[in-house]
């Protein structure tokens, strides 16, 4: 339904209001009468949802009963929440995370603070060689109730929507039992926590190729031919995307174009770790094959960014991971400027980046990659609904999107990165 400024002969579907809400940041991509600022604030607001889908947004003044539930009823069911005069913004949508996984890595974590490199530890047999071992080893339970309470810490500190790559199986029936791990955790979601309103969005990735497994040290032709011909077409339908590794220590660029091409046919979107820890190539693969996003960029060059914005794909930052490995931090500011979609998340994994809060990721980007509050909250928001491709349903606070909502404790949005090293998110809510 069309929202108008005077609303008092509309009348508007909804089955819950929201009312009292101190500052509505809705980061919206059309601009909403009465908001205001890059971001689409709107202050003392209110907002309508029907079926899980906004139906209305406007100031709290002008929310005075005009709204209606679709019941004959004479007494209108519409549930009524008072915000309390709560900050709340677009639930975070965390692009890239590998949660599923057994073990840690905390002794190689202080190793490499004692001076060995990742590329060292992961030539060496280790680093997510190490994860790998646990992680087979370990049985389907024992894989889900680690990956619910990192998901329950991820739900704490304002996230809707998440990510979750295999990758620690590297085998057929090991990166079959992660797939369905994550496949079981998006029912979860649904069964447990669909009523009490705050269930998480699950987004499976396959990333078989994430390493060479060991068995395959000597032969890696015959590893990346059981991705293309096995585990690809086993798994269309278990993951909605297809990622790779490509670096000197991982994939090669070939390598990662025979994946990934084949991935594409078989109706894979594709995502790609990209020119991380040397300049890989990977930016341009995923240009050429229209990938939705390209991670980490580290050693990314103009051209390749060039390439990545003219393709439209996502350039998808990952500050956890210049924090643990003490890296130079890729400038946001260079990206942004140069015109890319830039979105922002975790990359939670035990190795580079064991961090499940993405206002951390923010602080980070902040303090050290040059972006705004403004910018950052837009990459761990909308920009991570598209480097999903999501941006129609979630990532921000518009008429006929999902209402997947983060609450905050806080009066004001410029405390966001101010305030830093604590929670400052209150709950979210999520209404389907
Ligand atoms: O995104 N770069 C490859 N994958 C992860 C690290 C995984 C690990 O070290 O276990 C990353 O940084
Ligand atoms: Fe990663």
């Amino acid at each position: 339904m069309e929202q108008e400024s005077s609303q008092s002969s509309v009348t508007i579907l909804a089955d819950t209001v929201i009312r009292n809400i101190g500052q509505l940041v809705t980061i919206a991509q059309q601009p909403i009468a009465g908001a205001t600022g890059p971001l689409q604030i709107i202050n003392h607001a209110a907002l309508a949802v029907h079926r899980g889908i906004i139906t209305w947004i406007g100031s709290d003044d002008e929310s005075e009963p005009f709204f209606q539930s679709d019941t004959a009823d004479s007494t209108p069911n519409i549930t009524l929440i008072d915000a309390e005069g709560a900050v709340i913004t677009p639930g975070f949508v965390d692009s890239h995370t590998h949660l599923v996984f057994a073990g840690d890595r905390a002794e190689e974590f202080h190793l490499r603070r004692s001076g060995v490199s990742y590329g060292e530890l992961l030539a060496q047999g280790r680093g997510i060689l190490t994860t790998m071992k646990a992680t087979r080893e370990a049985d389907a339970d024992t894989l889900i109730e680690l990956a619910s309470e990192r998901l329950n810490t991820i739900r704490t500190h304002g996230t809707t929507t998440v990510e979750i790559k295999t990758g620690y199986g590297l085998n057929m029936a090991a990166e079959e039992a992660c797939l369905s791990v994550i496949n079981h955790l998006g029912q979860q979601e649904a069964t447990i926590h669909r009523h009490t309103h705050n269930e998480l969005r699950i987004v499976p990735t396959f990333l078989g190729a994430h390493s060479v497994p060991p068995e395959f040290r000597d032969q890696r032709a015959t590893y990346v031919d059981m991705v293309i011909e096995e585990m690809l077409p086993a798994f269309v339908g278990l993951a909605r995307f297809c990622d790779v590794f490509c670096e000197r220590e991982a994939f090669t660029l070939e390598e990662s174009r025979r994946i990934l091409t084949r991935a594409k046919e078989l109706g894979y979107q594709l995502k790609i770790h990209a020119d991380q820890l040397s300049p890989s190539g990977g930016s341009r693969l995923a240009a050429e094959l229209g990938a939705t996003s390209a991670d980490h960029l580290d050693h990314a060059d103009d051209s390749d960014l060039d390439a990545l914005r003219e393709a439209g794909v996502v350039a998808t930052l990952l500050p956890g991971c210049s924090h643990t490995l003490r890296t130079a931090y890729p400038s946001a500011r260079r990206l942004i400027d140069r015109g890319l979609h830039v979105a922002l998340a975790t990359d939670f994994n035990p190795g580079t980046s064991y961090c499940e809060n993405m206002q951390m990721m923010l602080e980070l980007a902040m303090s050290s990659m040059g972006m705004t509050l403004e910018e950052a909250l837009t990459a761990a928001t909308i920009n991570g609904a598209r480097a999903l491709a999501l941006q129609d349903q979630t990532g921000s606070i518009e008429v006929g999107k999902q209402c997947e909502l983060t609450f905050w404790s806080i009066r004001d949005y410029h405390e966001i990165g101010y305030h830093f090293g604590v929670n400052l998110v209150r709950s979210i809510l999520v209404i389907r």
